[in-house]
């Protein structure tokens, strides 16, 4: 097991200099999404990822709608200047409860949401700054201008877009440049990401995966439907028929994790990690034991031909259910 994450662990996002760790920390969870979290033991974790190495952390100011940035920001004190601070804006509260969040890419709203999220996060300036889901109302090049001028004004350092679309991210770029680019990409789910990455790599664009444990899915922790819990009930590929043939493709591959001598969570992050240095993941966890357990993904070598072994145990497109329920999932990938 790794002590701290050396730099032979780093990779860059982007062609300006954006250096982070192989792996990074979800924060979502810290924020009750997928359970319970407790704020104190929360910011212990923070500063314990810190300690390790572990200093890309992701938020959004929609996790727990500021909790999350709140959070952070308290957990970041005296220690702001070891991160990279990654954010994201653009989701909007719902208008009803059980209505979809609302989208709003306007560069007037681009300003206020980021001097919001200066403010909760208490910092001066957002390392990497992410448009959150992609405005069908807004043209990109108008959002992504409101972006560019926080980085004149000092407020931001790197854009980034998420879930958007190989012609999203093209227009995007060419108006500024773009470090990174956010995208669910695991085992269990990456048809769209395998779309996307062809086109951040022909451009120079990092490749942020998200869920890389296809939302803890792939941890083999989650055998039982009674196991499912918080926000991840309603996602379809927890539900009823679904999360049996899920199940029997993640049987598989737990076996090969076995047979490998590691975790099923350290294959599916080794997995993500071999795909190319302009990948990185961004796993989220509450625990302290689990940060641990996936940073020995970094020790995990696959050999060449271990890694279409596993893309073909789970092929792509072989998960059942969509990667999010009805009204969510027509918010990505724009
Ligand atoms: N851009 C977007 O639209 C978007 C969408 C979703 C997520 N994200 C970002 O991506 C991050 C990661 O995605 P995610 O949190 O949705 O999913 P994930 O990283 O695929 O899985 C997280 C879940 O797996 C569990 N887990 C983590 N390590 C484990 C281990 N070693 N053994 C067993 N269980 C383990 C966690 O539970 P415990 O907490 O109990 O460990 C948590 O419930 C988020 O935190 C967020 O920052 C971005």
């Amino acid at each position: 097991m790794v002590d701290t994450i050396g730099s032979s662990h780093h990779r860059l996002l982007g062609k300006d200099g954006l250096r982070v760790p192989a792996i990074g920390l979800g924060c979502m969870p810290l924020s009750g999404v997928y359970g319970a979290a407790d704020d104190a033991a929360s910011e212990d974790l923070v500063r314990y990822a810190i300690d390790r190495g572990v200093t890309h952390l992701d938020s959004a100011d929609m996790y727990g709608w500021g909790h999350n940035e709140a959070l952070l920001g308290r957990a970041l004190k005296g220690r702001r200047d070891r991160v990279v601070l990654a954010t994201k804006f653009g989701q909007t509260q719902p208008e009803r409860p059980g209505a979809p969040n609302g989208v709003n890419g306007r560069p007037e709203y681009v300003r206020q949401a980021c001097d919001a999220s200066l403010k909760r996060l208490g910092v001066e300036v957002i390392d990497l700054y992410y448009q959150h889901r992609v405005d069908p109302d807004v043209p990109i090049e108008e959002t992504v201008g409101g972006m560019a001028r926080l980085i004149e004004q000092g407020k931001v350092r790197f854009l980034g877009l998420s879930e958007a679309r190989p012609e999203t991210i093209r227009r995007a770029h060419a108006e500024h440049p773009i470090a990174a680019v956010q995208t669910e990409y695991s085992l269990l789910y990456r048809t769209e990401a395998e779309e996307t990455r062809q086109t951040t790599r022909e451009l120079g664009i990092g490749f942020v995966a998200y869920s890389p444990l296809g939302r803890g899915f792939l941890t083999g922790t989650i055998q039982e439907l009674a196991q499912v819990d918080g926000r991840r009930a309603a996602h379809p590929r927890f539900q009823g028929d679904n999360f049996a043939q899920n199940r029997k493709l993640i049987a598989r591959f737990e076996a090969m994790a076995k047979q490998k001598g590691c975790t099923p969570a350290q294959l599916a992050l080794a997995w993500v990690l071999a795909q190319g240095e302009d990948v990185v993941a961004i796993p989220g966890t509450r625990s302290v034991q689990r940060l641990d357990e996936n940073l020995g993904a970094l020790e995990v070598n696959l050999s060449p031909e271990e890694v279409p072994e596993l893309s073909e145990a789970i092929p792509a497109g072989a998960a059942a259910g969509d990667r999010y329920p009805a009204a969510a999932m027509a918010a990505v990938y724009r």
